[in-house]
């Protein structure tokens, strides 16, 4: 049977794959039209590469993040890479895990998008649904939440960083060539995080 975090990944790859449409429409209001693409790309090759029954969390993520970095190219495959090969560091060798490790893996994963795009909150990117996630399951934590009501949390607070991305202008990637013409656009990078974190969610929800 296939491990549980294989079918985690596997869900977050369907919830991209069935929002491709969407996060390509995006990116050709402010890119160049092919974030989408480039995601339902990257967990395709990611589920054909990732063994099925492995148990070791840490592994997986680690075959995940190597495929999408080296399967998609542009800003968002090095970046979701990158992030996923910090956060398997934290699940080496783990078959299940704490809030705690989440809490470190959400760590490792934004440090490593902000080292390798140079990029801080507030620059219209994906980093604007991770950091208010992140501080949300920080806040969950804190007040005793169980992990889905965390990642429930987690959801909302993404969702609105997404909403936060319309009113800002994009200082980073192609977008940022636009200058003030990127105000009123969603970005695409930071919409498809947010359907990673739902997906997420949704699977431990159904535990
Ligand atoms: N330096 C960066 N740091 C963090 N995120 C970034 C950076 N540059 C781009 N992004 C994210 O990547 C998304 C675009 O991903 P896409 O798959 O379209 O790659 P791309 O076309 O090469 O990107 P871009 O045109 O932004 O350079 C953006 O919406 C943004 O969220
Ligand atoms: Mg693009």
């Amino acid at each position: 049977m296939a491990s549980a975090i294989y079918q985690c990944i596997e869900q977050i790859g369907s919830k991209i794959i069935e929002h491709k449409d969407f996060l390509t429409e995006l990116d050709r209001e402010i890119g160049d039209a092919d974030h989408g693409i480039n995601m339902a790309r990257g967990y395709s090759e990611a589920l054909k590469a990732l063994p099925q029954e492995e148990e070791d969390i840490g592994a997986v993520l680690k075959k995940t993040g190597m495929t999408l970095l080296s399967k998609v190219g542009g800003a968002s495959g090095p970046l979701y890479g990158t992030a996923y090969m910090k956060a398997a560091k934290v699940a080496a060798g783990k078959k299940a895990l704490t809030l705690e490790d989440g809490k470190a893996m959400m760590e490792e994963a934004i440090a490593g998008i902000k080292m390798r795009g140079k990029a801080v909150q507030g620059e219209k990117t994906m980093l604007d649904a991770l950091i208010p996630a992140y501080e949300a399951l920080t806040e969950g934590m804190a007040a005793g939440k169980s992990p889905y009501e965390c990642l429930a949390d987690m959801c909302a607070a993404a969702e609105k960083g997404v909403e936060y991305t319309k009113t800002i202008r994009a200082t980073k990637g192609r977008a940022s060539y636009l200058g003030d013409r990127s105000i009123g656009h969603q970005d695409p990078g930071a919409t498809s995080s947010l359907y990673t974190l739902e997906a997420i969610r949704d699977f431990v929800k159904g535990l």
